[in-house]
């Protein structure tokens, strides 16, 4: 990457640091990408204050390195899995943490970068794997499983109704090798596209969270970082998926409740104490509403101007609860 790589303006920003940054103290950017948020983070934090950044490609923590660099020792990178972010911020000395980030799934950065292989926007191998050296990359899903497993996928995590016909194609076009050609595959089982959403972007999806373990990551992530908050620290999540988002959102509800036990019973069995508030009953969401509404407005704020230039904040979803209290 170039002088252009830090062009993505990180989404919601104001919004994430708003929620998340309430005072000096260590911060962690459990997906620290190309180091949007993490900057802004660590200025409005305040120069007693570290942020931890992790992330799984090497590529991006290599950016946020020269993005962050200028901070010199508060603001440490490690690359490692968040689902680990427990262990991971005890070895580096951040915990008690006063605030964690997830911003989800996969960055400008990555479906740009043809290599990586997670559009079908540009030819390239079909990998999707954020850890370059992972196991699995999407070809061996796509060219091992069996049928009714890989329609199982692209139902389930890509949330499309034609996963069937999809999967009965992929396996008649077998081996595929690129995301041009999976495309491709994909567009003669369901046809072109009607709307502004290309046929592939549900398969592409559900893949890329296959491959990459995403729901599994996210559950263990949520568990980890609660641990590590401090009282009073903070967690904010921004996801793109509705079943992120329901996972998000279920976390905090039961996390934020004294007793667990199923209606009727009468006296509380299960001894579950809550241990977050939930900051956001309703998801924080870009200012689109405006920009629909009302196309001609003068002023553009900055989320306006973000959602009109990154596609990606469309679908975004900010969800934060702050930590009140230890797991009994
Ligand atoms: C949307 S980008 C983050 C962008 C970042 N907020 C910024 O301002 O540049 C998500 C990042 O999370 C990373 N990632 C995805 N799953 C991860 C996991 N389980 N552990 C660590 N990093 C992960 C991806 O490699 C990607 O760089």
């Amino acid at each position: 990457m170039n002088s252009t790589e830090f062009i993505h303006r990180p989404v919601m920003v104001e919004k994430v640091v708003s929620l998340l940054v309430t005072g000096p103290g260590d911060y962690i950017d459990a997906t620290v990408g190309l180091g949007g948020h993490a900057e802004q983070i660590l200025e409005a934090a305040g120069p007693e204050s570290r942020l931890l950044g992790l992330d799984l490609d090497p590529r991006a923590l290599a950016v946020a390195a020269r993005r962050l660099g200028r901070f010199g020792p508060r603001a440490r990178l490690v690359r490692a899995n968040f689902a680990d972010i427990a262990e991971v911020a005890a070895r580096e000395g951040f915990v008690p943490a006063r605030g964690v980030l997830f911003d989800l799934g996969v960055g400008s950065h990555q479906l740009e970068d043809a290599a990586a292989g997670f559009s079908f926007q540009a030819a390239g191998p079909l990998d999707m794997r954020y850890d370059p050296d992972a196991p699995l990359t999407a070809a061996d899903l796509v060219n091992k499983l069996p049928e009714a497993e890989l329609a199982g996928i692209i139902r389930r995590y890509g949330e499309e109704p034609r996963a069937r016909r999809i999967a009965r194609e992929i396996v008649r076009a077998r081996p595929i090798s690129t995301t041009d050609e999976l495309a491709r595959v994909v567009v003669r089982a369901v046809g072109t596209a009607r709307g502004r959403i290309h046929p592939a972007t549900r398969t592409f999806m559900a893949l890329r969270i296959a491959v990459n373990r995403e729901l599994e990551n996210l559950s263990r992530g949520l568990e980890g970082a609660v641990k590590i908050l401090g009282r009073g620290g903070r967690i904010a999540v921004i996801s793109f998926h509705s079943l992120e988002d329901r996972i998000v959102k279920e976390f905090f509800r039961r996390e934020s409740r004294d007793c667990l036990c199923p209606p009727g019973l009468p006296v509380c069995v299960c001894g579950h104490r809550a241990v977050l508030r939930d900051l956001t009953r309703r998801p924080v969401t870009p200012d689109e509403a405006e920009v629909r509404t009302n196309p001609r407005a003068r002023s553009v704020t900055p989320d306006e101007a973000e959602v009109r230039t990154n596609p990606r904040a469309r679908s975004a979803k900010l969800r934060a609860a702050e930590k009140v209290a230890e797991a009994a």
